[in-house]
């Protein structure tokens, strides 16, 4: 009786753990429906990126008076790439793997890097959710 009451305890802290990250893991969904990962890129834009490209995405962050180039209008992208979202483009420039004027010279940190070196970024997996994430909710912004 005493051995089932502790397996019971082991199953319910069991429970409960998986219950906590599976709250966490909603930050960086896998195989997560869209709107999900548009609230977690939404999250992530407010936190790392709006303090150039502004809470409106087309430049205007507190940053962006000092700044050389002016940080891109992200609402603009897909017109800008003759209309159709430029996804890959994007997801290369945030993750520092394409270098675009304005960035690697220190002006626009690679996001891939620095989400690894983030507590809580986990793995190389959750970066690329992290990255995803931005890029779905940059896709919504479009023609805004
Ligand atoms: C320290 C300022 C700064 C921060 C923070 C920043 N950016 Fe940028 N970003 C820039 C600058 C500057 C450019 C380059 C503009 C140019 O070359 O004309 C740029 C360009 C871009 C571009 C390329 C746009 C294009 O049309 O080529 C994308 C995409 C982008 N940023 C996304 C992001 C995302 C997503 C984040 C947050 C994870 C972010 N940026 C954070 C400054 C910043």
């Amino acid at each position: 009786m005493r051995l089932t009451l502790f397996g019971f305890g082991l199953a319910l802290a069991l429970a409960i753990t998986l219950g906590t990250q599976s709250t966490i893991s909603a930050q960086e969904p896998a195989a997560a429906p869209p709107r999900a990962m548009v609230a977690a890129g939404a999250n992530n834009f407010a936190q790392y990126c709006v303090a150039c490209h502004g809470k409106d995405a087309k430049g205007t962050g507190t940053l962006a008076a000092t700044l050389k180039p002016k940080p891109a209008d992200l609402t603009g992208l897909t017109e800008r790439n003759g209309g159709t979202f430029p996804r890959d483009m994007v997801f290369q420039v945030i993750d520092g793997k394409k270098k675009v004027k304005g960035h690697g010279g220190g002006d626009m940190p690679q996001w891939g890097d620095a989400f690894l070196a983030s507590a809580g970024a986990g793995d190389a997996d959750a970066v690329k959710r992290r990255i995803e994430s931005l890029v779905e909710y940059l896709a919504t912004l479009q023609g805004k």
